[in-house]
Formats: C-alpha cells, sequence, structure tokens
C-alpha cells in the first residue's frame, strides 16, 4: 500500500520532471487556464480525465461525481457547467461514463445501500424510463453495459437542458455536448453518438441513442 510521503515525493518528482522537459511549463500555467473541454465523468478512481485523454494540465476542466450524473437540481455540477460554459467559453462538454460503473450496478439492484440511494434514484429513474429496452436483455451482462450508456445519454439531454446550454445556444455561442463511454478493461473511449450542436438537434440525437437494438 502506497504511503502519503510516497504520494507526496511522487509529486516532488512530478513536478521536477515536467519542468525540466518545459521550464517555463508552470509558470505559463499559472497565469491562466484555457480549456477548451469540460468533462463530466465517474469519480471512479480508475477513470482519471486527463490521463484518458493523454492531456495535461490545463485542458480539460473536470467535474466528477458517483456514476456522472446531472441532475437538474445539483448547484455544484451546474456551477461548475456555468463556470466552463459562461466564463472559460469551453467548445465542447464531455458526458463520459465507463462500463461495469459501481453506481450504475448498485442502482440496477434492489439492495438499500444509505444515503446513496438517494442519488442513485436518478439512474434508477433512468432504468425504468428504459425497462422495455433493457428487459430484451434479460440476464445477458449486456444489459448493464446498456445502462451505463443509456444513462450517459440521459445525462446529455440534462445536459442540453440546462438553462446554461440553452443560454449559451441562444446568443450562438458554439458548443457541443457528447456522450461518451470508457472501457475500464481495455483503456478505450467509446462514442456514443450522441453529440448534440443546438437545441434543434436534442430530440432526434435521444431518439437515435436510446433506441431499441435492431
Ligand atoms: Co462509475
Amino acid at each position: 500500500m502506497r504511503q502519503i510521503p510516497e504520494l507526496i515525493e511522487n509529486n516532488r518528482q512530478w513536478a521536477q520532471g515536467v519542468t525540466q522537459q518545459e521550464p517555463q511549463f508552470f509558470q505559463n500555467l499559472a497565469q491562466h487556464q484555457q480549456p477548451e473541454f469540460l468533462w463530466i465523468g465517474c469519480s471512479d478512481s480508475r477513470v482519471p480525465a486527463n490521463q484518458v485523454l493523454g492531456v495535461a494540465p490545463g485542458e480539460v476542466f473536470v467535474h466528477r461525481n458517483i456514476a456522472n450524473v446531472v441532475a437538474h437540481t445539483d448547484f455544484n455540477c451546474l456551477s461548475v457547467i456555468e463556470y466552463a460554459v459562461a466564463v472559460l467559453q469551453v467548445k465542447h462538454i464531455i458526458v463520459c461514463g465507463h462500463y461495469g460503473c459501481g453506481g450504475v450496478q448498485a442502482a440496477s439492484q434492489n439492495h438499500h445501500l444509505g444515503l446513496i440511494d438517494n442519488w442513485l434514484r436518478h439512474i434508477r429513474d433512468v432504468r425504468q424510463k428504459h425497462e422495455s429496452i433493457l428487459q430484451m436483455f434479460d440476464n445477458d451482462p449486456r444489459r448493464l453495459d446498456r445502462l451505463c450508456e443509456l444513462n450517459v445519454v440521459e445525462q446529455v439531454n440534462n445536459v442540453c437542458h440546462t438553462t446554461i446550454v440553452q443560454a449559451a445556444w441562444e446568443r450562438g455561442q458554439q458548443l457541443a455536448v457528447h456522450g461518451w463511454i470508457y472501457r475500464i478493461q481495455d483503456g478505450m473511449i467509446h462514442d456514443l453518438n450522441a453529440t448534440i450542436t443546438g437545441p434543434a438537434e436534442i430530440a432526434e440525437a435521444y431518439r437515435v441513442a436510446t433506441a431499441a437494438p435492431t
């Protein structure tokens, strides 16, 4: 098991290494941030935004919570979206879920866990909404995969319906919202083809992304 002093030492070596490669890196970064991407992902330790995207500090603004939920009353998430869109003027919002998500799995079972049940209720709502499609999978493990995907699509939809994103589009700001899913087993991101670049695309993108398998 790693010890706390080891983490501090890791940090020292990392900062030194970065400075050796690019002496002005931290000074430049300290001036301002100008990320083009907002990442909304799961808190799962295996899905760190910067590392899976292969980008340096300063390139992606990040919000993570259990099961990458975007709830209309979550002022934490809404504040992040507002700052990213209105102040940083990011061009892309990426909602990235992952297969094998413990939060989604917990929501697909009927055990009671405590406080988190209230949070997972958002995903249980997704499950109920798409019950007819999910039932087709019976006990196939792909059922959980599909619920992880549907959860991303629903959260993309929620992002698009926030007053923040609606207002950005109204004032003509260029902003695309993407739905991705990450596979922990191979480290690969898959685009769920649920990208929305304006209010007119919301309904059709949602319809296609939540359609029953043919
Ligand atoms: Co997760």
